[in-house]
Parts: structure tokens; C-alpha cells; sequence
């Protein structure tokens, strides 16, 4: 199982330390939340915080843009240091241009489905995505209860995979703990993303080890 631990729940005047926590640990991507006001009900952060999570980064950046007009950012965030990109199935009118853009600059290309979206609007798009990003919760916050639909969205999503030949990865977002995970993982996730959940934990090595052995 890749493990992607979400930054959203880091201490934000310890970037640094926190980062080279997950450096340090089992964690294989490291998870960035983007999130404008508008497309969500919350703020987190822009470029100059995600440059800085780059500059101590030793791991890929997994970059969730949960904005409007994602295009008009896919440049900068190659610069920043994004190696996957993922833009929201609801936020993009043109969702093939995008998913072009952002291999043009040289990334890999996600998009994130809400938990109302079903799986089967990528149908026609799927073999042109290297991640999907089912969403267990309503984007905005971190420390969400867990939809449990989403275990079978990604039933679903996996025999699309399957079906047409598509190398996507499965990955999974909100609410994650040992628990949903097992069930995710059995539902055929590739990839998990945990916030809350590793960075409350007493031991986040071990709680990361404990994901990654799903
Ligand atoms: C929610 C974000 C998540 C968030 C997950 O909008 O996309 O990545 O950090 O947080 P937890 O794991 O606490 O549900
Ligand atoms: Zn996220």
C-alpha cells in the first residue's frame, strides 16, 4: 500500500520537523492540500508554503488541488515541486484539456471525485489518468467522519481500471484510520492518504507502518 500522509494536519509552525518526520518514515508520498474558499468552504495554503514543503521533502509531492480554474495554477505548481497533480472532476468544465496541461509540464495527472460523483463519469477519460482520488469525505477539513460508499466506489472504480486497460492508481482520501483502511485496501486501493490520523497519534512511525502494511 503507498501511503500518502496529508500535511493539512501537521503543525504549521514546525513544517520542517514534520516533514522530516515523514522523510524518516515508511510514508511514500507525502499528501498537500490546496484549497481555495471557493471551491471548498476553507482555505489552507498557496505556493510559497508548498515550495517550502518541497525544499525539505524527500519524497514525492501528491499535490490536491481542491480550486477553481485548476489550469490557470498548473504551471506554478510544477515549479513548486508537484510530481502528481490532482484537479477535482467538479471543478473542471474541460477536464481532458487539464488532464493535458498538467502531463505537458511533466506530471503525473489525478482527479478527485467527490463522494456524490460516481466513478463512471471517467469512463471515457480513464486510460489518460495515472491516479483517481475517491474522496471518503466532503473536501475542506481534515478530521472528517468516513462515508462508507466509498469502499464500494472503489469496488467500482477498480473493475473500470480493469476493464479498459488503464494504468490509474486508486487512491483513497478522508477519514482513513487501520480500520477503514483494511477495508479500502481489500476493495483494491493502491494508495491511502491519512492526516488526522498520523499526525494525532502518539507514535506516527508506527501508525504509518501499520497503514503500509494493509
Ligand atoms: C480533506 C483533505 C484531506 C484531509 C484528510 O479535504 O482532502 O486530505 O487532510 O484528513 P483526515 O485524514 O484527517 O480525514
Ligand atoms: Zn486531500
Amino acid at each position: 500500500m503507498i501511503i500518502s500522509p496529508s500535511l493539512l494536519s501537521c503543525d504549521f509552525a514546525n513544517i520542517q520537523r514534520d516533514v522530516e518526520m515523514l522523510n524518516q518514515s515508511k510514508a511514500d508520498w507525502l499528501h498537500i492540500d490546496v484549497m481555495d474558499g471557493v471551491f471548498v468552504p476553507n482555505i489552507s495554503f498557496g505556493f510559497p508554503v508548498v515550495q517550502a514543503m518541497h525544499k525539505h521533502a524527500k519524497k514525492p509531492l501528491d499535490v490536491h488541488l481542491m480550486i477553481v480554474n485548476p489550469d490557470q495554477y498548473v504551471e506554478e505548481f510544477k515549479k513548486v515541486g508537484a510530481e502528481y497533480l490532482t484537479v477535482h472532476f467538479e471543478a473542471c468544465t474541460h477536464l481532458h484539456r487539464t488532464i493535458q496541461l498538467i502531463k505537458s509540464h511533466g506530471m503525473k495527472a489525478g482527479v478527485a471525485l467527490n463522494p456524490h460523483t460516481a466513478v463512471d463519469v471517467l469512463s471515457e477519460i480513464i486510460n489518460d489518468l495515472d491516479l483517481v482520488l475517491i474522496m471518503s469525505v466532503n473536501p475542506g477539513f481534515g478530521g472528517q467522519k468516513f462515508i462508507p460508499q466509498a469502499v464500494e466506489k472503489v469496488r467500482k472504480l477498480k473493475n473500470l481500471i480493469q476493464n479498459s486497460g488503464s494504468n490509474a492508481l486508486i487512491e483513497v482520501d478522508g477519514g482513513v484510520n487501520q480500520e477503514t483502511g483494511k477495508l479500502l485496501a481489500e476493495a483494491g486501493a493502491d494508495a491511502l492518504v491519512a492526516g488526522s490520523y498520523v499526525f494525532n497519534s502518539e507514535n506516527p512511525h508506527k501508525t504509518i507502518e501499520g497503514l503500509k502494511q494493509l
